[in-house]
């Protein structure tokens, strides 16, 4: 799929319903090619705006779609982006996330995810193997516990008491991947590849009530040393949502927007009166600054305001994410600012 056509535009205003004037065009599409379509004000309340839900990359269109049967039919956020996400964590053929995620250096499928709600509680669990949906434990971290964040053995271990079911999350044609980034390697190599995409999912949601959830979920970054944990699981960093302002989600280097507390910038500079767009793009300005204006990686963020309002912007090109809105559910070439 690529960038919005119009007619896919046409599709998705056409499903707005109550939007009838080009008012919301402009929180809908700020971020997007639309941009910029409409200088009219945003109506206050936002009305016509929600539902709606935002995540990286192509995977997020099925995962939307999951997140949509929930939203539209007046379910919780919260619910929403769990099931949502879980749907790249089951399938294979995608190789960031969940069963079929890229192993680490040796050969073993870690894998991180955080989960946050309107009412301020997260969960998250790192550094877990053998559990297909680690979403769905940080949810039970979240929910069972006064806990936050669980890693390694100790979160495999809560999942097994939990009820979670172990398995294989290697697939044939991720340890095929991992041969062949095994026989690549020298003493003269930077370690890693150069041309992996970084394809975690992070998403957000807006539901009927006007709450805000997120959720986020990785096998971080393929052939990473045993033990190495990103951005997913760090509340503020990966994902983060403030349901007074709005959420935010990050794929990408994790170790960058780690340094920055990326998702938390970007929710606090909609704080501060920023447009979700023009957050996005002072967290990536400020990772641009520490890199002398050239970083070599990519960083995207996905952000939401409290009243509907969307932003994505990257680094780098490439970047692509999935919304849905008033029906339909499209997957959007990004900005970037590089
Ligand atoms: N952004 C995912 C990771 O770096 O692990």
């Amino acid at each position: 799929m690529s960038k919005v056509s119009r007619r896919s535009f046409l599709k998705i205003t056409a499903g707005l319903g109550a939007a009838s004037s080009l008012a919301p065009l402009r929180s809908l599409f700020s971020g997007s090619p639309f941009a910029g379509l409409s200088a009219a004000p945003l109506p206050g309340s936002g009305a016509g705006k929600k539902p709606l839900v935002i995540s990286t990359w192509k995977h997020g269109i099925p995962a939307n779609d999951a997140a949509w049967k929930i939203l539209s039919a007046g379910g919780p956020a919260l619910d929403a982006v769990e099931a949502g996400v879980r749907v790249p964590e089951g399938d294979p053929s995608v190789n960031g996330v969940g069963y079929g995620g890229l192993p680490d250096e040796e050969c073993r499928v870690t894998l991180d995810a955080s989960i946050m709600g309107p009412d301020g509680r997260a969960g998250a669990v790192a550094f877990i193997e053998s559990y297909r949906h680690p979403i769905s434990i940080a949810r039970k971290v979240m929910e069972t516990t006064d806990h936050v964040f669980i890693v390694g053995e100790g979160a495999e271990e809560f999942a097994r008491k939990q009820g979670f079911s172990r398995e294989e999350l290697l697939t044939e044609a991720s340890r095929e991947a991992w041969v062949k980034w095994k026989q690549g390697l020298s003493d003269k190599d930077d370690w890693f590849p150069k041309d992996l995409d970084h394809d975690t999912i992070g998403m957000v949601a807006v539901d009927a009530a006007g709450n805000l959830a997120g959720a986020c979920t990785t096998s971080g970054l393929a052939f990473k040393i045993h033990g190495r944990v990103g951005d997913s699981p760090i509340i503020g960093a990966g994902m983060y949502v403030d349901n007074e302002i709005g959420a935010a989600a990050a794929t990408g280097k994790g170790e960058e927007v780690i340094k920055t507390c990326g998702s938390f910038l970007v929710v606090e500079g909609m704080r501060q009166g920023l447009a979700p767009r023009e957050a996005c793009k002072r967290a990536l300005e400020r990772i641009i600054k520490r890199h002398q204006g050239k970083p070599a990686f990519q960083v995207a963020f996905v952000a939401l305001s409290k009243d509907g309002e969307i932003g994505a912007l990257a680094l780098q090109e490439g970047f692509q994410y999935a919304l849905a809105a008033g029906g339909a559910n499209e997957l959007i070439d990004a900005e970037h600012l590089l």
